[in-house]
C-alpha cells in the first residue's frame, strides 16, 4: 500500500453530501472516524467554499480549485457519505466532484482517477439513500474512481441510530462500520498494488 509520505497513515479524503450543522451525514462521518483503524487518517474536504460550478471560472485555475485538488492529491483514498435528494445526489457533492474533474484533459485522467473509493448512504427513512448511492456510483465510473462494491452501506432510519449527543448507539451499525473499514483496506491494497 502507498502509505502517505513515509508515515504509517493511510489518508482518506471524506466528502460529505450535506453541509447541515446537525446532519445525519456528519454524525455518520463522526462514527466512521471513531471506529476506523488507527492507521487511517481522515482528511475533511470543506466543499462549502466551492462556488456553484461555472465553466467561465475554470481558467486560469482559481486558487480554491488548486487548493482542493492539492488536498485530493495529498490523500490515498476517498470516502463519500451522502444523503439522498429527490432520489439522487445532493448538488453540493456533485459540485465538488465536478470542480475537481476540471479542466478535463481526457476522460478518467483527473485527480480523482485511481483513488480507492467507498460510498455510504444515510437517510431518516427506509431506503438508506439507495438512489443517491447508485447515481453516485455512475458518476464515479466516469471519473475512473475504483469503488468498493461490497459491503454496501445504507444507514436507514438514522434518527433511531444516534443518541441526543449524536453518538452512534446502534451496535449492528457499529459492527458494519468496522467491517466496512476492514474490507475497504483490503480493497485499497489490491487497487494500489495494481496501480503501481
Ligand atoms: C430530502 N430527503 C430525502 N430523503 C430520502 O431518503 N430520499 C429522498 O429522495 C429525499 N429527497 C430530499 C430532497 C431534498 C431537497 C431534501 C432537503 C431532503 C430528506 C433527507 O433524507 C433528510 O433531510 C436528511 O436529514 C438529509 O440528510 P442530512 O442533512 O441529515 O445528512
Amino acid at each position: 500500500m502507498t502509505y502517505h509520505k513515509n508515515t504509517s497513515l493511510f489518508r482518506v479524503l471524506v466528502l460529505p453530501g450535506s453541509l447541515r450543522k446537525s446532519a445525519f451525514t456528519g454524525l455518520l462521518i463522526r462514527a466512521f472516524d471513531q471506529y476506523k483503524p488507527d492507521y487511517i487518517e481522515l482528511c475533511h474536504a470543506d466543499i462549502s467554499k466551492l462556488p456553484v460550478y461555472n465553466q467561465d471560472l475554470e481558467l486560469p485555475e482559481p486558487s480554491f480549485l488548486k487548493e482542493f485538488k492539492d488536498q485530493i492529491r495529498s490523500c490515498d483514498g476517498v470516502l463519500i457519505v451522502t444523503p439522498e435528494y429527490n432520489r439522487s445526489i445532493p448538488p453540493v457533492l456533485k459540485n465538488a466532484l465536478d470542480w475537481a474533474s476540471r479542466p478535463q484533459v481526457a476522460p478518467g485522467t483527473g485527480v480523482w482517477a485511481g483513488r480507492p473509493t467507498a460510498v455510504a448512504g444515510v437517510s431518516p427513512y427506509s431506503l438508506g439513500a439507495f438512489g443517491a448511492v447508485h447515481h453516485l456510483r455512475q458518476v464515479l465510473v466516469f471519473l475512473n474512481m475504483p469503488t468498493m462494491q461490497q459491503p454496501e452501506f445504507y444507514l436507514t432510519f438514522a434518527i433511531d441510530k444516534f443518541d441526543d449527543e449524536g453518538k452512534l448507539i446502534d451496535n449492528d451499525t457499529i459492527k458494519h462500520i468496522q467491517n466496512f473499514w476492514e474490507h475497504y483496506i483490503a480493497f485499497s491494497k489490491k487497487i494500489l498494488a495494481i496501480k503501481k
